[in-house]
């Protein structure tokens, strides 16, 4: 294991309080080589502090994604400098990234990527198997889990006896399960009616609020960005510098 990596688990000397969750600098990101190179990100400079709850929004094509993934240290950048808990992600190999996603960041998508075969308490159990939890410890941490997010009473459910707004329940619990830092979620209402995608960001702010769980969300819809704290906008790969959600940085 990298020897960054163990920063993960507890607070270290090297993370002070006051350093933000994530600190992006001059970071780049382009995808190919020579005539067919696409510049996704240039020259983003960004930090998130500690249990904000930021939307990031702006035109298909604008980098967005690109940045969930590169936050979520799915992707690594083509330069530049990303700190996540004050770890530079960039002394981290292949191993300690998978290592830090799965104990530090959960993931939410559009249209939940659930095991079908699976109960809501088994596909919630999942990421505790993976880190190698006892069966009596997860099965107690998943079903708290889907307390919280108000489906207790279909634990036992596989994912097509669930509406799609228990479905993102489900995989909003199954991100939350470890207790991470930083949830990252690309379009978690895009697959939703709108009633239903409002009661899921209300569940994200209730959470963002009640458990100070740092959250980052990718959305199309003005209606969701606007219930975040801030707004980032992308532009052609760019930062339009985020500001405090007044109605200047939302929809496309
Ligand atoms: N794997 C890839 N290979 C080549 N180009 C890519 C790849 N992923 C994204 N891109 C390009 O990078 C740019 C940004 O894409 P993306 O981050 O997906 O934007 P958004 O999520 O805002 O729609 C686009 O021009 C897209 O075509
Ligand atoms: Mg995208």
């Amino acid at each position: 294991m990298n020897a960054g990596f163990a920063n993960c688990d507890r607070p270290s000397a090297s993370q002070g309080s006051s350093e933000p969750l994530i600190v992006l600098e001059n970071i780049a990101r382009i995808y190919g080589h020579g005539a067919a190179a696409v510049t996704a990100l240039a020259g983003v400079d960004l930090s998130i502090v500690r249990s904000e709850f930021v939307a990031a929004v702006g035109p298909s094509g604008s980098g967005k994604s690109t940045f969930l993934n590169l936050i979520g240290c799915l992707d690594t950048p083509s330069s530049g400098r990303y700190r996540f808990k004050g770890i530079d992600t960039g002394t981290l190999d292949a191993t300690g990234r998978a290592l830090l996603r799965r104990t530090c960041i959960g993931f939410v998508f559009q249209r939940f990527h659930l095991i079908k075969r699976a109960s809501a308490l088994e596909n919630v159990e999942l990421p505790l198997l993976y880190q190698g939890v006892s069966h009596h410890v997860r099965r107690d941490a998943a079903a708290a889990m889907l307390a919280v997010v108000g489906l207790s009473q279909r634990m036992h459910s596989t994912p097509d006896k669930l509406s799609g707004g228990q479905q993102q329940r489900v995989a909003i619990a199954r991100a939350l399960v470890v207790r991470p830092d930083l949830l990252i979620a690309d379009e978690p209402t895009g697959a939703l009616d709108s009633v239903t995608g409002a009661e899921i960001v209300g569940l994200l702010k209730q959470l963002n609020r009640e458990v100070g769980t740092t959250i980052v969300i990718v959305t199309h819809d003005p209606s969701v960005a606007k219930q975040a704290a801030r707004t980032i906008r992308f532009v052609d790969g760019h930062v339009m510098q985020g500001c405090v959600n007044d109605g200047c940085g939302s929809g496309t």
